[in-house]
């Protein structure tokens, strides 16, 4: 029997709420699918600050190099924002992105035809959307240097050099192979030299891809263009912090940011997360949606650990949960037939999973 080495990271905020209800899922599809578990808890972000402090503990990347792939909750809240820039729990998982060398970020937005209602665009608009926003995640102006501040000054630098452009282009392409074969490139070229660079290079990639169609749009655009028609997308490339902002955005199209997941991947272990943040405010009250971590780790077996069948399985689990009319607290107002907890939404996808026949 195999048995995987998952690297568990609950986090901050509702983190903890979250995970929980992903490894109850996953446990349920191990034991249905003939495969073993194995997970071992480490720390980041606040936490990691308040008992090591330090929001990236050496353990946590150690234990997290050893694993097969590292389940990842949230970090981060008010409690820690007055910290110096590097004590900060984003600090910490920008550090752990780099270690990592996960340079990818896959960040998929589908509408659920169960949630076409829970969406703040028009049915017509978001009716089956399927976009992948494909972020460069460990350059761009997130870590380009210079950078500092003084008292009466504050600076970041955006840089990409041609072998980070060139190797995300890979990715988006070869996602692109995979569904639609389209790729729209998101930059800022009219303006800055670091995109004109990035347009450039793109380009070159392209032609190593000859079926897969390749458009250039400017970021200020695509962010209109997303809400006016999401359906013109089906892979959108873009650097750091432009996809930063267009996931958090195209997240909306779906209806809550609390149903979307992401996966980092690089040349090393991946790192499977929720693209939603630690929402302290609703932490520890039991209404967190755990569907984006669940699908998080649906991700998980199907990326890093090739168990597609179990992957299927969840996604089938979370599409039956949501037509049979079940949801927590922030997709509550649309055709809800029961609202139900953060652990009672993992209950039933776990149940759903290991009943469902493939
Ligand atoms: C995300 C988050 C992070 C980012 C923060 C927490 C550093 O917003 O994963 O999208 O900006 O990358
Ligand atoms: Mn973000």
């Amino acid at each position: 029997m195999a048995t995987y080495k998952i690297a568990l990271i609950k986090g901050d905020g509702i983190g903890p709420e979250i995970i929980d209800e992903a490894v109850k899922v996953l446990d349920a599809v191990a034991s249905t699918n003939g495969f073993g578990i194995k997970y071992k808890e480490v720390l980041m972000g606040g936490i990691a600050y308040d008992v090591f402090g330090d929001p990236l503990p050496q353990e946590t990347i150690t234990t997290a190099m050893e694993s097969d792939a590292v389940l990842f909750g949230a970090i981060g809240g008010e409690k820690w924002d007055n910290l110096p820039r590097e004590k900060r729990p984003e600090s910490g998982l920008l550090r752990f992105r780099k270690e990592l060398g996960v340079f990818a970020n896959l960040r998929p937005a589908t509408v659920f035809d169960e949630l076409i209602n829970a969406s703040s665009l028009k049915p017509e608009i978001i009716k089956g959307v399927d976009l992948m926003v494909v972020r460069e995640l460990i350059g761009g102006i997130y870590f380009g240097e210079p950078k500092g501040r003084d008292e009466n000054k504050g600076w970041n630098t955006m840089v990409y050099t041609r072998s980070e452009v060139n190797r995300i282009a890979h990715v988006a392409f070869k996602s692109a192979m995979e569904r639609d074969k389209r790729v729209c490139s998101i930059d800022k070229a009219n303006v800055l030299d670091v995109s004109q660079l990035w347009r450039e290079e793109v380009e070159e990639v392209a032609k190593e891809y000859p079926e897969v169609q390749l458009t250039h749009m400017y970021v200020d655009n695509a962010a209109m263009q997303l809400i006016r028609d999401p359906k013109q997308f089906d892979v959108m490339l873009t650097g750091n912090i432009f996809g930063d902002i267009l996931s958090d955005e195209a997240s909306m199209l779906s209806g809550s940011i609390g149903l979307l997941p992401s996966a980092s991947v690089g040349n090393k272990v991946g790192v499977f997360e929720p693209i939603h943040g630690s929402a302290p405010d609703i932490a520890g009250q039991g209404i967190a949606n755990p569907i984006a971590t669940i699908s998080s780790a649906s991700m998980m077996l199907r990326y890093a650990l090739n168990e597609i069948e179990a992957a299927d399985k969840i996604d089938a689990a979370i599409a039956k949960a949501l037509s049979e009319g079940y949801r927590t607290k922030d997709i509550s107002m649309y055709d809800a037939k029961e609202v139900c907890s953060t652990s009672e939404m993992g209950s039933i996808i776990a149940n759903y999973a290991a009943q469902c026949k493939h």
